[in-house]
């Protein structure tokens, strides 16, 4: 990728543990201190190679948080245990899948790298920003109206109609992809 095309790039260097991860993503980006136009580029790359299992980095897309999660075994494991007829939505939301691919994508991690998930981190509920690792279902739990997602960011429970957008992304290379 030449430079000139890459809108922005966000290198994970800094390592998080693995609790309140979400939480502490923000002083991450503090300290990545994109401008204001960066919060709106309509694509942006992220080196995801310092993500350890069981993390979470949260980054701006478009002016609203995407999550990039490396799920833990057990995590991976509760998501592929759910029935696909159980799930209020059983549509993936998966913006790299064909329409009729989606309801089959059981646990949406990344084709290849199962562990990893990509996220729009926007309830689908009213727009409030879920917390990570929460709520009944050990995903993401919104505060505002109480919507559960679980590990594969799939609406379980609460007002939320939808699961979680997965915003269109490909890999650039081994270890960075480029969102949008
Ligand atoms: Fe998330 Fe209402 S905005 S539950």
């Amino acid at each position: 990728v030449e430079p000139t095309r890459r809108d922005f790039l966000y290198i994970a260097t800094g390592a998080m543990g693995a609790v309140g991860a979400a939480a502490l993503a923000w002083p991450f980006i503090d300290q990545m201190n994109p401008d204001a136009s960066a919060l709106s580029l309509a694509s942006i790359e992220v080196d995801i190679s310092a993500i350890e299992e069981g993390q979470e980095i949260k980054v701006m897309w478009r002016g609203k948080p995407v999550f990039i999660r490396n799920r833990s075994a057990k995590e991976v494991e509760e998501a592929n245990a759910v029935a696909i007829s159980d799930l209020p939505d059983q549509n993936a939301r998966n913006a790299n899948l064909a329409a009729d691919a989606q309801a089959t994508d059981a646990n949406r991690g990344v084709e290849g790298r199962e562990a990893l998930i990509v996220m729009v981190g926007v309830c689908t509920h009213l727009g409030c920003i879920p917390l990570g690792q929460s709520g009944d279902f050990g995903g993401w739990f919104c505060p505002c109206h109480g919507s559960h997602y679980d590990t594969a960011g799939r609406i379980r429970k609460g007002p939320a109609p939808e699961n979680l957008l997965i915003p269109p992304f490909e890999f650039t290379s081994d270890n960075v992809i480029q969102i949008g």
